[in-house]
């Protein structure tokens, strides 16, 4: 059975009728432009196969009613004037932060059944995935005037405002505006964007995902630090974001002897390199060159995340290790840090070598052997039935 009739049957069941509708959201790994988003620079991400499904179905008793057959013993049902941040808790935050916002527009309440398969706190964007199928179903069913770049807004207030996640634009954008074949060029400032070709499979190559199990948890960890450590920098540049700073030679000046100068200018100094990193990618995918040349960048962009921005954890690191000993092209961690997963560019031929030396170097940190995910830049969000 497909993923559209899965959430149709298991929505049938729940809620008695067939739902009126089924969306679907993909979960992401970013290629390269980690913590460029709320700095207003560049990122590169592209859409997995994986992906939440949202049956939706409206109601009249002006209730939202949320079961997701990955949380069974957590269904909501709130009257719709009751919502608010922290109510309902859990999973059902995400698509209640999503129906707050257009609450307006509900006539009479919403019946949603999620399903889905992206790994959740792997750091490949599952809540933004939910966010995302339940932005475009309402969008679908309530006949919104909301443009693609309306409803990146949308999921990301219902992660911002609702749940408490301070995340940037990335995850949201790339779940509802990425294309098959591509990854996604997005300036986070002006909002402009470019699909870039992006063929692993015809190159030879797979872009392994690989999860470490360990956990991230952008709300309680030190992803707010870091956004603040930015605006501070920024602050002392005496620009808005750190995108406007010239260059790596102007950051200088953040320097000034003392412990915190130091971190505030290992911190820019990530975002200004990570920066140029994506521009250096992109210039080898625009040209049509042996894709296997950004490996060396996705590398030196994990090394930035381990040492400058500081958002690696010694599990990640080991993964990365590994991986590029063991004859990837370039490995990386990816999303926010502090756990979830590494990217390894390999060759389809050592697929199996790459994935078994890993499993070997986490035996020997007694971790369990990561889940491996191959990334096929897939569709981003869409109606399926
Ligand atoms: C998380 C956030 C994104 C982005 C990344 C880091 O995934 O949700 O907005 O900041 O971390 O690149």
């Amino acid at each position: 059975m497909n993923g559209a009739a899965t959430a149709a049957g298991a929505f049938a069941r729940r809620f008695g009728s067939a739902p009126e509708g089924v969306w679907a959201a993909p979960g992401r790994v970013n290629v390269i432009g980690e913590h460029t988003d709320y700095n207003g620079g560049h990122v590169l991400p592209i859409a997995l196969p994986r992906t939440t499904r949202a049956a939706v179905g409206r109601r009249d008793d002006g209730r939202l009613v949320l079961r997701s057959l990955q949380h069974p013993d957590a269904d909501a049902d709130v009257a719709l004037p009751d919502l608010r941040p922290g109510t309902p808790p859990g999973w059902a935050g995400y698509v209640a932060g999503v129906v707050h916002q257009v609450a307006g527009s509900v006539p009479g309440g919403l019946s949603i059944l999620v399903d889905g398969d992206v790994p959740e706190g792997a750091g490949l964007s599952s809540s933004a995935a939910l966010a995302c199928a339940v932005a475009l179903a309402v969008r679908d069913l309530l006949h919104l005037d909301l443009a693609p770049g309306d409803l990146v807004d949308v999921a990301r207030r219902a992660e911002n405002d609702f749940v408490g996640a301070p995340t940037g634009i990335l995850d949201q954008s790339a779940s509802l505006l990425c294309v098959e074949g591509h990854a996604l060029l997005l300036d986070t400032r002006d909002r402009s964007s470019e699909q870039v070709p992006f063929d692993l499979t015809a190159a030879g190559l797979a872009l392994l995902v690989l999860d470490t199990g360990t956990t991230h948890d952008h709300a309680a960890s030190g992803y707010g630090d870091r956004r603040r450590e930015c605006e501070e920098a920024a602050a002392r540049l005496g620009v808005g974001l750190l995108r406007e700073v010239p260059d790596v030679a102007a950051l200088d000046v953040l320097a000034d002897g003392s412990a915190e100068g130091d971190r505030l200018h290992r911190r820019a100094r990530h975002v200004l390199t990570e920066e140029d990193r994506v521009h250096r990618v992109v210039s080898v995918l625009r040209s049509g060159a042996d894709p296997r040349s950004i490996g060396p960048l996705l590398t030196e962009g994990h090394a930035s995340l381990r040492e400058d921005f500081a958002v690696s954890v010694p599990l990640l690191d080991a993964c990365v290790e590994a991986a590029v000993a063991a004859g990837a092209h370039g490995a990386r961690m990816v999303g926010g840090g502090f756990g979830g997963s590494a990217i390894a560019l390999v060759d389809a031929g050592a697929v199996d070598a790459v994935t078994a030396a890993v499993a070997d170097r986490f035996a020997r940190e007694s971790a369990a052997a990561p889940r491996v995910l191959s990334a096929v830049p897939s569709a981003g969000a869409r109606r399926l039935a």
